[in-house]
């Protein structure tokens, strides 16, 4: 249970509608703690929603193994039958809101890119979280949090997600959006505000510097921080719409040190990354960094506008 967080200052640009389009929050408002708690209590008055065990939902599974497959940048992060098959055993008994599932449905169909990020944020942030984390219900609580982080992007126009081209100010500022939108609809379908998913889902674009977004503080929660790497790992490492090659796993991980460096990211969540793309796989506490720049950025890549 995290503690309360003080939203008050935060004004909606755009509204945020459940995934069966129904209007939570409507734009302009401001997230203070009666519209918090008309969220919680817009559910409280129904019943809980029955829980599904996500990974075990039609072909989630099924599709994971496909993903990793056919993604030469994960051959050697999933290579270590051991720590996959345990990881697999923590990711099968996640549970969350059945509804939320649709929102998985939806990116599948209609912005693949997405889909296969979430899945692949949800598998890796697990597999960090057991080298990083020491208690067990700890490790669960952070896996917790990887499929629901994007939540918010249901908020956001596809035609800005699927978009090739730079985004303007304005479309940039609507997808920055999902932070705060999965924040709300998280709270909707947990019915409760101060719990991790909802955490996650608004802070994982901060950065330790303050740099982030949406309320640019410094982040400092070693667990979030997990999600924020494996996130922008996977950014840099995976086809996007706007970008006809992705980095290859030296330059991003590269690009990755080099944030750490700057203070954005944990060294421990980034040392912990790099060993699961060293073949011996070395506790991230045995990691050496090399300084050497080899990795080769590709052509018209548009990171800086990159918003995973
Ligand atoms: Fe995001
Ligand atoms: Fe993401």
């Amino acid at each position: 249970m995290q503690k309360e967080l003080n939203l008050a200052n935060i004004r909606l640009e755009y509204p945020v509608h459940t995934i069966s389009k129904k209007l939570l929050v409507p734009a302009g408002a401001r997230l203070d703690q009666d519209i918090i708690n008309s969220l919680r209590a817009n559910n409280k008055n129904n019943d809980k929603y029955p829980l599904i065990r996500i990974m075990l939902h039609d072909t989630l599974m099924d599709d994971f193994f496909n993903i990793i497959k056919t993604s030469a940048h994960y051959s050697v992060i999933f290579s270590d039958d051991k720590s996959v098959k345990s990881m697999l055993e923590i990711i099968t008994g996640i549970e969350i809101p059945a509804p939320i599932i649709s929102y998985l449905e939806y990116f599948k169909i209609h912005e693949y890119y997405t889909y296969r990020h979430i899945l692949l944020v949800f598998t890796l942030s697990t597999l960090l979280a057991m080298d990083l984390i020491k208690d067990k219900n700890k490790i669960i609580e952070a896996s917790i949090a990887g499929p629901t982080h994007d939540f918010g992007k249901l908020s956001v126009p596809l035609s800005i997600l699927t978009k090739d081209t730079p985004l303007s100010v304005k479309e940039k500022s609507y997808l920055q959006h999902h932070s705060i939108a999965g924040f709300v609809l998280l709270t909707y379908y947990f019915q409760e505000s101060s719990h991790f998913p909802g955490l996650v889902a608004l802070q994982h674009h901060e950065r330790r510097d303050g740099s982030g977004y949406p309320l640019g503080i410094f982040l400092d929660n070693p667990m979030v921080e997990i999600v924020v790497a494996c996130d922008i790992y996977d950014a840099l490492v995976s086809p996007r719409p706007y970008r006809p090659m992705s980095f290859d796993n030296r330059s991003a991980l590269e690009e990755i040190t080099h944030m750490a460096e700057q203070n954005k990211l944990s060294w421990d969540v980034v040392k912990a990354l790099i060993a699961k793309n060293r073949k011996t796989q070395p506790h991230f506490q045995d990691c050496s960094i090399s300084k050497e720049t080899r990795g080769e950025i590709p052509g018209k890549n548009l990171y800086g506008k990159i918003i995973s």
